[in-house]
């Protein structure tokens, strides 16, 4: 319909093109000011006159279309009011179709994601968390549109620190300890060895020894790194396995390590390598950034180094047309240092085909959250702590419930999940029991809640046939149009999701939505008597549950059928 407009005002405008028309064309917020809506204000140049005015001239020389109830001008604006019963029949054929919200776009084409990626011997924090949920809608959302992803977990597994660690655990760890506490006694040794490192600053040299070990291919060194690892992956997957969530590829930095030199070598072909402090950089100051750092005085190979190695093995192994990065924003100035690199190394594509995607904090807001000792947070915990509230809430409220334990781990997971996607990611997360566990605000729980309900109504009606037609004046009224209109975003919200790489998008769309179901609700009656009209009002029921469960899906939220 909205296509058929652009023809209208097309053939009154021809100083504007119909893709600059279709831009212009709004949706009112409000039902009242029509179903489309056009402004004038950008015509008053070209035309020489005053927008309120181009908007009378353009409602006089229009002939309204069959389609279009009325054409009103308010203002600058010139609002289309479109036949209920047209409006209603367009968009329930389309929020009927199977596989509504997913296109074909991607076909033919890859995106690698690169998130998550926790630090072994390091605890899977709260900020991973973030990346980890973050990276997994992405996955999602661009496979509804039809690309092939990649996802990749970039584990930070090889570095000085784990010279560190082998000196550490040479000297005051023990097999029984780690195997017993396994990160956390990880952690411990670390923190011990600088401390005593203060002390003693010959431990130092001894951890670059053992770590110029691991890069010789030392066996004894490896084998207790390949242990470490070991450890903590185990740990990481039983995050992931919380959080329903997996990857294609778990290539940590070590994957890199015998690919720098040859990094190191294109560069210095290139011309691009300069000498600092025994160092070797790549100057940036043409483009006001620091300078990359590739090798350090001792040779060794840094971060950036493996991050560099990584593009080009995913390019030539993947023929990307994107890769993502997605880390907090304090990585902001390393992936563009590491992009700009790629790009002066003659590789055009580095200008959009790669993309950091940066996000905000979790801020705690004062709240406790259980922690192991005191302050270091695990994502692992606060997922535990997520279920076992819900297991509570469910225990009180539902004792009867089959199969209480998944139903609380998709709840609770699922609360988690949507409070950290609910706004932009750029912004800072705020951790409220009370908000985010809430069944009726912007929440996890509300959107299952009325997942559930959806459900319980189809369970509940007779002779419900979603094939059956539909006389469609059981859904003109203010909320089936309303919903309707919610719904029929779907597509829209997912490729703008996309686009902006914004999980959010989707997030406040599936809230949008159950808001407008639960108004349908509250002001239709749907297992009426009459079975045309049941089966109008029962099949809007059933396709918002279909809806609700595919956006959700796309935010990593798996539904439940009973709470
Ligand atoms: N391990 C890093 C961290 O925890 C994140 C790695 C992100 N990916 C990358 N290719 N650098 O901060």
């Amino acid at each position: 319909m909205k296509e058929q407009i652009i023809q209208l005002l097309a053939g009154q405008l021809p100083s504007l093109t119909e893709a600059e028309i279709s831009e212009l064309i709004e949706i009112p917020p409000n039902p009242e000011m029509g179903d489309y809506a056009f402004p004038c204000f950008r015509l008053a140049k070209t035309l020489r006159k005053a927008p309120p005015m181009i908007a009378q001239e353009l409602h006089d020389s229009i002939t309204v279309p069959d389609f279009v109830e009325e054409i009103r001008v308010v203002g600058a604006y010139l609002n289309f009011f479109i036949k209920k019963d047209v409006f209603a029949k367009t968009m329930l054929s389309a929020v009927r179709e199977e596989g509504f919200g997913s296109s074909k776009e991607g076909d033919g084409h890859t995106i690698c994601i690169d998130y998550s990626s926790p630090n072994v011997a390091k605890n899977f924090h709260v900020g991973h968390l973030r990346t980890t949920i973050i990276g997994n809608s992405l996955y999602k959302i661009y496979s509804k549109l039809g690309y092939h992803v990649e996802r990749i977990n970039h584990l930070g597994d090889w570095g000085t620190q784990f010279g560190k660690l082998i000196v550490a655990y040479k000297k005051w760890g023990s097999e029984e300890s780690v195997k017993e506490k396994g990160i956390e006694e990880l952690m411990r040794l670390y923190v011990l060895f600088h401390q005593e490192a203060d002390k003693d600053p010959a431990l130092e040299d001894e951890a670059r020894f053992w770590f110029a070990e691991m890069e010789r291919g030392n066996e004894e060194a490896l084998k207790i790194w390949q242990w470490f690892v070991e450890i903590s992956l185990e740990e990481f997957k039983r995050t992931y396995r919380l959080l329903g969530m997996e990857f294609d590829h778990y290539m940590g930095e070590s994957f890199y390590r015998d690919k720098t030199e040859d990094v190191v070598s294109r560069l210095s072909a290139a011309g691009l390598l300069t000498e600092s402090e025994g160092a070797k950089i790549v100057d940036l100051e043409a483009y006001d950034m620091a300078p990359c750092l590739i090798l350090k005085n001792d040779g060794s190979s840094i971060y950036a180094t493996r991050d560099l190695a990584a593009i080009f093995y995913r390019k030539e192994n993947y023929n990307f047309d994107k890769c993502l990065y997605v880390t907090g924003q304090e990585q902001r100035l390393h992936f563009q240092q590491v992009f700009k690199v790629v790009e002066l190394l003659g590789n055009e594509w580095a200008k959009d085909g790669l993309v950091h995607i940066p996000y905000g904090l979790v801020s705690l807001g004062g709240e406790k959250l259980s922690s192991r000792d005191g302050n270091v947070i695990y994502a692992e915990d606060i997922l535990l702590e997520a279920i076992s509230k819900i297991r509570t809430i469910i225990e009180e409220k539902n004792p009867e419930l089959e199969d209480k334990d998944t139903v609380a781990r998709h709840i609770g997971v699922g609360a988690v999940i949507f409070n950290d996607l609910y706004n932009q990611r750029i912004k800072d997360v705020s951790f409220r029991w009370e908000h985010l566990l809430n069944f009726d605000g912007e929440t996890g729980p509300y959107v299952q809640y009325t997942y559930a309900r959806c459900s319980s109504i189809l369970r509940k009606v007779e002779g419900y046939d979603s094939k059956a037609d539909v006389d469609i004046s059981f859904l003109t009224d203010e909320a089936s149009l309303g919903l309707l209109k919610e719904l029929s975003r779907f597509p829209a919200v997912v490729k703008e999701a996309a686009n902006r790489y914004e999980p959010s998008v989707v997030a406040r769309f599936s809230i949008a939505v159950a808001q407008a179901f639960n108004h349908y609700y509250t002001v239709n009656r749907i297992n009426v008597e009459d079975p045309a009209e049941r089966n109008a009002r029962v099949l809007l029921v059933d396709i918002t549950r279909r809806v609700l469960r595919d956006a959700v899906e796309l935010l990593g939220i798996t539904c439940v059928e009973q709470m």
